[in-house]
């Protein structure tokens, strides 16, 4: 009798405790389904729309010249990347807000740059990418 009270606990212990792996349960999946966080989808959008041209590691160029430390960067400044003529003579620094509009209407900010071909992306994800660009800008 003892040992058997000691073994099975009362229902309404096991209720509360499968209750509570319920909750537990539940906030894993609510956490699992909520969007990423906005450096997450700036990197994903960077995966996404710029990796196959660029890196953000320093002299990493590839069909498109590394964007490590972009933010802050003169532009067509890198000394081992071929640019084009116009992309050497923007004379401007990037900033946040000239990467943004760079990345929605390329020839709208520098006219002429080569970087084609190339689909664009919608304000809202250039936003993420331009902030996820200048928190990558110190690796
Ligand atoms: C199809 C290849 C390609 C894709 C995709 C691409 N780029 Fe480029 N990018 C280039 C090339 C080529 C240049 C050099 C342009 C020039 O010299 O006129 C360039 C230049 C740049 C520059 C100027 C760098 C400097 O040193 O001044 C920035 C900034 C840039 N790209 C950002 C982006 C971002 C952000 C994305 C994604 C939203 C992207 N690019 C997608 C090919 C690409």
């Amino acid at each position: 009798m003892q040992s058997r009270l000691q073994t099975s606990p009362s229902p309404w212990l096991r209720t509360i405790a499968a209750a509570g792996a319920l909750t537990l349960l539940l906030s894993a999946s609510a956490l699992l389904a909520q969007q990423p966080a906005g450096d997450e989808a700036g990197q994903q959008a960077f995966n996404n729309s710029c990796r196959t041209c660029h890196s953000v590691k320093e002299g990493d160029n590839r069909l498109g010249p590394n964007l490590s430390k972009i933010v802050g960067r003169k532009a067509g400044a890198l000394p081992n990347y071929n640019y084009s003529q116009s992309m050497k003579e923007a004379g401007f620094v990037w900033d946040h807000d000239k990467l943004t509009r760079f990345m929605v209407k390329p020839d709208e900010v520098v006219s002429g740059n080569k970087m084609q071909p190339y689909g664009g992306v919608s304000a809202e994800e250039a936003a993420k990418v331009a902030a996820y660009l200048q928190a990558a800008g110190g690796q």
